[in-house]
């Protein structure tokens, strides 16, 4: 009895996950328009820790074929590209650069990324200390740099003050 009801259930969860492949998600990689210009050391960080969620060149691995896993990575991917895309950032407006390199100091003092759901299964991703500081100094830096461009000019005639 208890065997055949559990044969039943097991047939029934199968079907349902047979059934789940018919819902596909879209595992793109649209046009890159302009990738980020790092220093060399930055940029080996960045695509190994960042780019496949934050980028139009993501690896896209075996499971995300499989419902319902696919339905999550598409999920990551899509939402992550459009908080902050690498492979779209030369044409931003400054002041959405400004923004998103505001961002990343905060998520990489708060150890939010990459996300604890994606390393166990990329564990190449996690970044050490040194990786961490290193990424923050160069996000320092870059953004002083974005700030710097905006300033106000100084009235012709007047010396500069420093
Ligand atoms: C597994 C996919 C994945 C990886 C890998 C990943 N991110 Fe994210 N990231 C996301 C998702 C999804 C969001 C949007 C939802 C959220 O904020 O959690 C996001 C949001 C962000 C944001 C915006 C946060 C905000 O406040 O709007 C920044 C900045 C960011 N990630 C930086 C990084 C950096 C830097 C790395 C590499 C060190 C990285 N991410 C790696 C998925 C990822």
């Amino acid at each position: 009895m208890i065997v055949r009801t559990l044969l039943r259930a097991a047939g029934l969860l199968l079907g349902l996950v047979v059934l789940m492949q018919v819902i596909t998600v879209e595992r793109d990689n649209p046009p890159i328009t302009g990738t980020i210009v790092t220093p060399p050391a930055v940029t080996s960080v960045l695509r190994r820790s960042c780019f496949d969620c934050h980028s139009n060149e993501t690896v896209w691995p075996w499971y995300s074929r499989v419902a319902p896993v696919s339905w999550l990575v598409a999920h990551d991917v899509h939402e992550g590209r459009e908080h902050l895309n690498f492979s779209e950032w030369r044409p931003l407006a400054r002041e959405t650069k400004q923004r998103r390199l505001g961002d990343i100091i905060e998520v990489l003092r708060e150890g939010e990324m990459p996300p604890g759901i994606y390393t166990p299964l990329h564990p190449e991703a996690r970044l050490s200390m040194e990786e961490v500081a290193a990424l923050q100094n160069w996000a320092t830096t870059a953004l002083a740099a974005e700030l710097d461009e905006v300033a106000v000019p100084a009235a012709p005639g007047v010396p500069p003050s420093h």
